[in-house]
This record gives structure tokens, sequence and C-alpha cells, in this order.
């Protein structure tokens, strides 16, 4: 593990290494004070030959990145990094974001529940957002931000959008937990694909049976729908009044009806 300022490091690694099991040995961490975007960051990292495993947490990011080109706001009591990560030659990426969903979700509250295709809420509300950006054949920056605890300097656009989790866990023990649940579950997704994530997924989906609209772009007419939870990889199935339609882009909103 390395830290770039000269501040004591907002994550110890000692008290990391020592709370790590299937983590163990398997991520190398590096801490920033700050930075834009620790997925832009790590993505620059892969590209200077970084190997798998590689983890780059920032303490405040100036530009964080969330999906569908929105911006990701960081509040003091938010966990912000990036896990570089390889796939096996044959084994197809499909799920692998709701794979993480199901780590994240496991690892930070008993109440987490899933929306697809990766958000984690906390009833109703996002306590923790995914984005898996492309790093190369087979190669992947799995970027992750979590909302721990309170999130008094959330802005006020979101408070009815987001909120923190309520396991009062210090951020190295709720790191820890996570790169555990995390390490596990890639490591079960590189050996069986998705298929042996989906029951999990399943048991947190927020919306099964319920109602929904899905929008493929802002603005657009909505396809509405039931949703009936995710196939074996990963594909959200969705009831329409003519029939069972599996939506696999993950750049879709979902909103309930
Ligand atoms: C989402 O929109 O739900 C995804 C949010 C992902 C945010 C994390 S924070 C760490 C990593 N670096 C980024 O710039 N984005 C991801």
């Amino acid at each position: 593990m390395s830290t770039q300022n000269s501040a004591p490091a907002f994550i110890q690694a000692e008290a990391l290494a020592a709370l790590l099991t299937s983590a163990a040995g398997r991520v190398d961490v590096h801490v920033l004070p700050e930075c834009d975007s620790t997925n832009l960051q790590l993505l620059q990292m892969a590209k200077a030959g970084a190997p798998s495993g590689t983890l780059l947490l920032a303490e405040r990011q100036t530009a964080g990145r969330g999906r569908r080109g929105r911006s990701w706001f960081q509040g003091q009591n938010s966990l912000a990094f990036s896990l570089l990560w390889r796939l096996p030659e044959q084994r197809s990426a499909s799920g692998l974001s709701l794979a993480v969903g199901v780590a994240l979700a496991e690892a930070l509250d008993p109440q987490t529940q899933l929306k697809w295709p990766n958000d984690v809420l906390l009833d109703g509300r996002k306590v923790a957002g995914i984005l898996i950006e492309s790093a190369g054949p087979q190669c992947f920056v799995i970027g992750i931000g979590i909302n721990l605890g309170a999130m008094d300097d959330l802005p006020q656009e979101l408070t009815a959008q987001a909120t923190g989790i309520t396991t009062h866990l210090s951020p190295v023990a709720a790191l820890a937990k996570v790169l555990d649940a995390l390490i596990a579950a890639l490591d079960l997704f590189a050996a069986q694909g998705f298929i042996a994530l989906q029951t999990r997924w399943q048991q947190r989906h927020a919306y099964q049976d319920l109602a929904v609209n899905l929008f493929f772009s802002e603005g657009s007419e909505p396809v509405q729908g039931v949703c009936r939870g995710v196939d074996q990889n990963g594909e959200l199935l969705l009831e329409t009044a003519t029939c069972l339609q599996t939506i696999s882009s993950g750049e879709v909103s979902l909103r309930l009806q």
C-alpha cells in the first residue's frame, strides 16, 4: 500500500491489512488525498501497465464520475475507490456490475436492496453506486462510491435520492468488509459467471413485481412494465403489455410508477 500525502492517511495500511480475509494479498491499495476521479486515474494506471488488483482510493474527488455521464457527489462520510480487475479470457463480463452490487449490498447492511443494474439502496434511497469502465480486453476499472453514515453535506437536490448506511462502520472497517466481499464475488464470477450470484441479487431486488417506467434516454417516452427480476446474464426482465422483454443496457433509468 502507498499513500501520496504527508498528512496521516485516511485509510491506514496496517489497520486495513489486519482486517482483510478473502482480499488479503489480492489488492494493492494506493491512497490519494485528492484526485479528479479514481476511475480516470486508474484507467491511466492501467494503460501504464498496472496489474489486476490495483486499488486507488481518494479522500476527495474533484470530478467524481457517475453512470450515464453524471457527476458523483462524494461527501465527507463517503468512500470512493476504484479497483482494476482482469477477467479470465473465456468469461463474459455480462452481469459483472450486478455481481459487484451483490457484494456491496451484503457487506454494507442487511437491510440494503438492489435496483437494476447496480444501485445499492436503503429505504429506497441510494447508499452506493458502481461505475465500471473498460480498460482493455477483459480488463475493467470497477469504481465504487459508498455513503457511510450521516450525509449532512448532501446537496439539497440529492436528499430525496441518497442517504448513508446506518451500521456505523469506520471507513477502514467498511472498506475491509467490502473488499473481502468484493474479491469473493469476483472469484465466483470468474469461475461461474453471474449465474452463481443471480439468486442473491434476486433476493435483494427492490422493484420485484413492481410497475416501473423505463427510460432509454433523458426525456424519452417511457416503456411501462412490471419488473420480473434478472436472468442468468444479469439482464432485466420487464413484463410489458405485449411480451417479456430482456433489457441489457445498463444505461437506462428505472423509476417506480
Ligand atoms: C453511479 O452513478 O451510481 C455510479 C457512481 C460511481 C462513483 C464512484 S466514486 C469512485 C469511482 N470514481 C469515479 O469517478 N466514480 C466512481
